[in-house]
């Protein structure tokens, strides 16, 4: 989704604002642009492309000024074009404005401009606000009142970086919805819509809440809330490197992300299940029997890949702790008159605590009096701070748009909050814990194991770079890993492909089954497997490939499928974060092999905050 940063400082803004930008690429975005102050007028630098299209605009025509906003947009309303690029002016010039996010009531505000003879040149709902901010403006009050006022009538979810021709050093800032961190430097103040993006300048940030505006100068920082009373906001310090947002040599973040899994997910439970202590550490999270006994039912929320993260915690506590659990995908949630109340737990999951429908799902249960845990990557995040508690899962920065570290912390996640529960309720005992728990220590090491042998989905997707028709297929949770590998290979490789149980293929689908068809069977899940191999041999039949992933040991399997990549044995209801990271691999390498944008897919942002 858009990217927003903003400078005001000492130093020269173009060069800030290029980089803030570059660091925000992931997000997705399709054009570029820049707004600058050079002490007596703004001027203004966009294009529809990728960054390097503004620097080049930028050699042309270079921009000097100590104060500027910089965008990258990712097209809501109006196609990518250098016109519907932000950031937007007023008609004289006097207000610039960049936005992430989306203005529902703009058609209204701009009929009614157009009847007090503003004339807009763009079709985005962005361009409003300029004009809006304007006409206020023009009608006497200061820049600061002007911006109060207009944004008390925007509706919708949005972050705003705003500037004024009279104002040459002030930058104001707005949220509501759309997330926003307001960096604090020495004698220079930045804003923008991730942390990477102010890490060569400052570790010290706020997180602006929701309806809150911040005034900033060269040496001061002000927060408002929306009715204009000033805001006293705890700093955070960001303890996080630059380098975790960086390459560190991959040719993409998303194969480095990868690589980071054995030290993420090890982090992410010895955090909450330390080696010398007896049982689970889960903070403040209130989940003891107390609790638990005052719960019903449990739902589990969340989009994409956090979504299926979800269904493997779904599986899970319904598989252990006997406890009922709804899934549903956070765009659906609010569509099923979700049966919610006080007696109701929601786990939302996700990795950047702002995706727009799993924070309405999560508004949604608490107006009705839901409790809710959120299992999120993002610190400060706007579904952390909404949440009652939060598991954070300790991936870092996930860079690459497609999620591989972040799906198998959260899964991890989801194995320490089952045994918590279960032992709680009295569904797991000592014995069985410990039993769990000293296999759980070995999952980082194996992930390790799959990852030193990635030569093998480099080379299977080698063999099966021509296919274009895929099917992932697994049974339990066999099937849950396949959904998630299915997604990963439609959005990195752009490769039609489709996840099924696999006891559904003769229901339907197995009528697409030719000669140019992939068959990827997870089978990890040992007393179903036999099941599996059947529907391997009923896809190869019908003349497609199949390729299987399965524990160490199963030679069964390797009699039916044309490939087996095996991973390291472990108990069932732990395999599925192992089995997950092959599909990851071979995702990966078909999409080096088809020369894909890896880290940005087309079409896709990495922070979806709009609904
Ligand atoms: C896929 C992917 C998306 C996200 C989804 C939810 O690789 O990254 O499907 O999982 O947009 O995002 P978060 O987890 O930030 O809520």
């Amino acid at each position: 989704m858009c990217g927003i940063v903003g400078y005001v400082g000492k130093n020269q803004a173009p060069s800030i604002l290029i980089d803030g930008l570059n660091k925000l690429e992931y997000r997705g975005y399709d054009s570029a642009g820049m707004a600058v102050h050079d002490g007596k007028n703004i001027n203004m630098l966009k294009t529809k492309g990728r960054l390097s299209n503004l620097i080049k605009l930028l050699i042309e025509h270079p921009l000097k000024g100590t104060l500027g906003i910089g965008h990258t947009r990712w097209a809501t309303h109006g196609a990518p074009s250098d016109i519907n690029s932000h950031p937007h002016m007023s008609e004289d010039h006097v207000i610039a404005v960049v936005h992430n996010g989306i203005i529902e009531n703009y058609m209204e505000i701009k009929e009614e401009l157009a009847e007090k003879g503003f004339h807009f040149v763009s079709e985005t709902d962005t361009e409003i606000i300029a004009h809006l901010i304007d006409s206020y403006y023009k009608e006497g009050l200061s820049f600061e009142k002007s911006v109060f006022k207009a944004v008390s009538r925007l509706e919708g979810a949005y972050a705003l970086g705003i500037i004024c021709r009279d104002c040459p050093d002030t930058l104001i800032a707005v949220r509501k919805g759309s997330p926003l961190v307001v960096g604090n430097g020495n004698g220079e103040n930045f804003i923008a819509s991730d942390i990477p993006a102010l890490l060569n300048y400052t570790r010290e940030v706020y997180f602006l809440e929701e309806d809150e505006i911040a005034v900033l100068t060269p040496d001061d920082i002000k927060i408002y809330d929306k009715n204009e009373n000033p805001v006293k906001r705890d700093i955070y310090h960001v303890t996080w490197d630059i380098e975790a947002a960086e390459k560190s040599g991959y040719a993409h973040f998303m194969l480095k992300e990868i690589h980071e899994q054995p030290k993420i997910v090890r982090e992410t439970i010895l955090k909450r299940v330390p080696e010398n202590g007896e049982g689970i550490v889960l903070d403040n999270i209130k989940l003891g029997k107390e609790e638990l006994d005052n719960i019903d039912r449990i739902y589990v929320v969340a989009c994409g890949t956090a979504y299926y993260a979800g269904l493997i915690g779904k599986h899970l506590i319904e598989k252990v702790c006997r406890i009922p659990v709804v899934s549903e995908v956070a765009s659906e949630f609010r569509y099923k008159d979700p049966i919610l109340d006080d007696r109701t737990l929601l786990i939302v999951v996700s990795q950047s605590g702002e995706t727009a429908d799993t924070l309405e799902a999560l508004r949604i249960a608490k107006r009705s009096g839901a409790r809710v845990l959120a299992v999120v990557n993002a610190v400060g995040s706007s579904i952390a701070r909404e949440a009652d508690d939060v598991f954070y899962i300790l991936a870092g920065p996930e860079i690459a748009v497609a999620s591989t570290k972040a799906y198998s912390a959260q899964v991890a996640a989801m194995y320490i909050l089952t045994c918590h529960i279960a032992v709680a309720i009295g569904k797991m005992s000592k014995d069985e814990f410990k039993a769990v728990k000293e296999e759980l220590y070995t999952i980082p090491g194996k992930i390790e194991y799959i990852l030193q042998k990635e030569s093998v989905e480099k080379r299977l997707a080698e063999k099966y770079k021509g296919v274009r028709n895929v099917f992932y297929i697994g049974r339990g949770l066999d099937y849950l890993v396949s959904q998630e590998g299915s997604l990963k290979l439609k959005e990195i490789a752009y490769l039609h492909s489709e996840a099924y149980a696999a006891g559904e293929l003769k229901h339907g689908p197995i009528a697409m089954i030719d000669e140019n068809t992939l068959v990827v069977a997870i089978a990890v899940q040992e007393e179903l497997i036999e099941k599996t191999i059947s529907n391997i041999k009923e896809v190869k039949a019908r003349g497609a490939k199949a390729m299987a992933i399965a524990m160490k040991g199963n030679t069964k399997i390797a009699d039916v499928a044309d490939d087996v990549i095996y991973i390291p044995r472990t108990m069932g209801l732990l395999a599925p974060v192992l089995a997950n990271i092959p599909n990851q691999l071979f995702a990966y390498y078909m999409a080096l092999n088809l020369g894909t944008d890896i880290d940005k897919p087309r079409n896709l942002a990495k922070s979806v905050t709009v609904e």
